[in-house]
């Protein structure tokens, strides 16, 4: 009998290498703690569209929301980058995130001291960082209607997105964020574009509204321009970061860059109630996919956040990022993380020291 079923998604590109990782140090880590997985592979993005003709089954998003938490690789890559919008990987993850209702999507990002020179930013700068980026993950610009590519009277062609957020989806991932900064340093700000856009200046009043529920926690704002400056010159002034979707995808990249890499950085996507999607903030990295280059950490780290905000289980959580620090401390590293006097690992290297930091 298993206490907990796991729906994976390996996708693809460097997916599959960095989920084997994953996996092996979930069962590791299940094995010292007696705690017993049951997996079941499904099929998402590229991998999904090649044998079935869609970017997400229906028995991909059944088995996923019938589990206890999903994790996710990575999608995408050049094969299908020209199919229609509705064919190709991305839209097959954003149904899954939309499908199970995952309006709130956590991106840490955390300055670990071994890999303070693998950064481009100075030591100084970055010393100390962490970060959490609280992105709102269903709406805005990503779903809003009207969207589409329209003929126009003249025959001219017209690309529309719509960016649009309704006052109970700004409440309800302010909500989280405001929580999320409780439990951290206490200050929140948030991110939008309210000296231009409408949808943000309602996004910032509910947040000032929100605010009179939370005493307790700071709230600034910053616009998304000056956000995107403040994140690379002075870091440390961030706590908790929260915005809406697009620019929530666009910051949380450049946050994962003080880190050393995006390949060190894990995610986790909530709703409401239901099982949590937990996957890397990177992508399928197509440039370097089935060379044994891929850094399988922020894999191994989602799995650690499925751990912990998914099925409560922070031993498991803490023993897996133990071994991580603990890895990075005996000097192993994957290329894009590399540093003079470091020893140079593969993907799958990487994952058996993991493994053998755990033992
Ligand atoms: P990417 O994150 O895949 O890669 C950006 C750069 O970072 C590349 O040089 C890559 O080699 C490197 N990189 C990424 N992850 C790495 C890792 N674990 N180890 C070492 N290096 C790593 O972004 P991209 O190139 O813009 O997108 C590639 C594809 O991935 C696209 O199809 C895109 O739509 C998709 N994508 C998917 C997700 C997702 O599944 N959540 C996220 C972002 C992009
Ligand atoms: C991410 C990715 C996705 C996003 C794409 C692949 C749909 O960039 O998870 O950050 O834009 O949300
Ligand atoms: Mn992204």
């Amino acid at each position: 009998m298993s206490d907990y079923r796991i729906t994976l998604l390996p996708g693809d590109g460097i997916g599959p290498e960095i989920m084997t990782v994953a996996v092996s140090v979930l069962k590791c880590v299940g094995e010292q703690l007696d705690v017993q997985f049951e997996y079941q592979d499904a099929l998402i993005g590229g991998a999904a569209i090649d044998a079935t003709g869609t970017p997400l089954p229906d028995e991909t998003l059944a088995a996923c929301k019938e589990s206890d938490a999903v994790l996710l690789a990575a999608i995408g890559g050049y094969k299908w980058d020209t199919l229609p919008r509705h064919q190709r990987p991305e839209t097959g993850l954003l149904g899954l995130r939309a499908g199970m209702e995952l309006f709130a999507n956590l991106r840490p990002a955390k300055i670990l001291p071994q890999l303070i020179d693998a950064s481009s930013l100075k030591r100084e700068v970055i010393e100390g960082v962490d970060i959490m980026v609280v992105r709102e993950l269903t709406g805005g610009i990503y779903f809003g209607q009207p969207k589409g590519i329209f003929a126009t009277e003249t025959g001219e062609k017209r690309g529309v997105n719509t960016m649009v957020y309704a006052e109970g989806e700004i409440d309800r991932i302010g909500r989280v964020a405001f929580e999320t900064a409780r439990k951290r340093g206490k200050r929140l700000c948030s991110v939008d574009k309210a000296n231009v856009l409408e949808v943000s200046q309602l996004w910032r009043d509910r947040m000032i509204k929100l605010a009179e529920e939370y005493p307790d926690v700071e709230l600034s704002h910053l616009y998304v321009d000056n956000a995107a400056m403040q994140l690379v010159r002075y870091p440390k002034q961030f706590d908790t970061i929260v915005t809406g979707n697009l620019f929530g995808d666009i910051l949380s990249d450049e946050a994962a860059m003080l880190t050393g890499s995006i390949g060190m950085l894990p995610s986790a996507s909530l709703g409401a109630s239901g099982p949590g999607l937990f996957e890397p903030v990177h992508g399928s990295a197509p440039d370097i996919a089935g060379q044994d280059k891929a850094n399988p950490i922020a894999q191994v780290l989602s799995a650690a956040m499925m751990l912990r905000y998914g099925l409560d289980q922070p031993e498991a959580a803490d023993r897996i990022e133990q071994a991580v620090m603990h890895v990075l401390d005996a000097g192993y590293r994957t290329g894009d993380i590399m540093s003079d006097g470091m020893k140079a690992v593969g993907c799958r290297a990487m994952g058996e020291a993991l493994v053998a930091a755990m033992q």
